[in-house]
């Protein structure tokens, strides 16, 4: 096997070598190739481009593979415990006994909201969208805790994790809270990460809402199944965000902005919308397939489909025999499940999905499952937020430990007015 490629232009020829990672993936590295040869390489999606090497996450789109810190995500959320797959993501390996009580203390210890911080979410509309208040809200928090960042780094970077990893909880839970004129309610530091989170969402002053186990386990495999996905688009702007030595929370917040988009995580809500349009009858099962393969009408399957798995998305599979389970013990029946499994059914027998390999992604199964648990669609992003945060943690320190790490800087093909071109227009005015 060669371990070089070469790239020939005009008369010239230019030497690159092939790097590999340790599941035989392969890269040229072209990073000398502009001062080499004067030409940047054009990818505008960076479908093609790999843009660091990282030990946190693998995937394997073609045969539907997810792991983290190379565990199986299908032995992760057997007996499903966000906080250690947070620790596991973040630090590279499963908590040992006292590293998971230290952290458990520091994450009961951080899950205040400053008292000022708090009078904060008074100044947003009730009809602020919540991840427009959750970014905002996560940049404030470097506001509070300047100290953080000017400690000595290994030490505090675990407790700046609680912080943030604790903090949304309650940031997210305000939020809602704030939309709906609910009082705020306190963390209880006797409640664990997914039932303080319940608490805090739908206690009521003088009424705890006590989590069914069910619904605790439900929802740490929901974080878990979104806790990191490598390079994704809001993975990536942390990284990038985070590659000029902005810090954690600005990096983050950067993150929440990206994660909004109906694309990416707003896909969640954009499910919903689409299952409630046909549980209405505005189209059936069939029209909506029929519209999403018509590219000029606007409309597309959504939940399906992805960059990277051309196969099964194993998050999705998770999520679905979830579903089941979840609404089974809850005793709900979910008319838009069953829209789900129709839609689902009808594009797996469609030669338009099964060419282009469009297969339920993350998103497909997860609202439906966050609606059986009581939280409102609006919030359905947030909740992706919760999830994602330990892998954009994560993300963000191995870029900051990498010795090699340079701002992020692409470049770009000009093809705007030249100065002769710009004289002409102003001779023809
Ligand atoms: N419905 C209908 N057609 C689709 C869909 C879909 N959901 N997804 C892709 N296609 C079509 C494209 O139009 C394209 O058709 P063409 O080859 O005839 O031009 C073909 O399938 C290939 O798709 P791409 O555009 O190359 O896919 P890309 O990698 O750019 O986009 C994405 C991936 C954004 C996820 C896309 O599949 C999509 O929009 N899906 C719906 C939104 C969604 O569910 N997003 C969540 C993704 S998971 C996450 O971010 C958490």
């Amino acid at each position: 096997m060669t371990d070089f490629a070469s790239i020939k232009y005009g008369e010239k020829e230019w030497i690159y070598p092939i790097i590999e990672g340790s599941e035989g993936e392969r890269a040229i590295d072209i990073s000398e190739l502009r001062s080499d040869s004067g030409l940047v390489a054009y990818d505008p999606s960076y479908s093609n481009f790999a843009v660091c090497k990282s030990a946190i996450t693998y995937i394997d789109g073609e045969s539907g593979i997810l792991r983290y810190r190379g565990i199986p995500i299908e032995e992760l959320v057997k007996r499903p415990d966000f906080v250690e797959v947070a620790w596991l993501l973040i630090f590279g390996h499963k908590p040992e006994k006292d590293e998971r009580e230290r952290f458990r203390k520091r994450l009961t210890k951080n899950a205040h909201l400053p008292e000022r911080m708090r009078h904060h979410f008074e100044g947003f509309p009730a009809t602020a969208h919540p991840m427009a208040v959750t970014s905002a809200m996560i940049n404030a928090l470097s506001c509070f805790y300047p100290e953080l960042f000017n400690s000595e780094w290994d030490v505090e970077f675990e407790e700046i994790s609680a912080e943030l990893i604790s903090k949304i909880r309650t940031i997210a839970a305000y939020a809602y809270r704030r939309s709906k004129g609910l009082p705020y309610i306190y963390p209880d530091p006797k409640l664990r990460y997914c039932a303080n989170f319940l608490h805090m969402l739908f206690s009521m002053p003088y009424d705890q809402y006590v989590a069914d186990p069910e619904i605790e386990d439900a929802l740490n495999l929901l974080f878990i199944l979104h806790a990191d996905h490598e390079q994704n688009c809001s993975t990536s702007t942390v990284r990038i965000v985070g590659s000029s030595q902005a810090n954690l929370f600005a990096s983050c917040a950067a993150g929440v902005c990206a994660l909004w988009g109906r694309l990416h995580g707003g896909a969640n809500v954009a499910v919903m919308e689409m299952l409630q349009q046909i549980h209405d009858g505005e189209l059936t099962v069939k029209q909506y397939i029929e519209k999403a393969k018509q590219k000029d009408s606007g409309c597309k399957l959504m939940g399906f489909g992805h960059r990277i798995y051309k196969n099964y998305d194993p998050r999705a599979r998770i999520l679905k025999a979830s579903c089941h389970r979840v609404l089974q013990k809850l005793q709900i029946s979910d008319p838009l499940l069953d829209i789900a499994l129709q839609l689902e059914e009808a594009a797996l027998e469609d030669p338009y999905f099964t060419e282009r390999k469009l297969y339920p992604n993350v998103d497909f199964y997860s609202g439906i499952i966050f609606r059986a648990i009581g939280i409102p669609t609006d919030m359905f992003t947030v909740m992706f937020v919760i999830g994602r945060l330990p892998g954009w943690i994560a993300h963000w320190h191995e870029q900051r430990e990498d010795p090699t790490l340079r701002i992020a800087r692409p470049r770009q093909i000009y093809t705007g007015p030249t100065p002769t071109s710009g004289q002409n227009c102003a001779e023809k005015i």
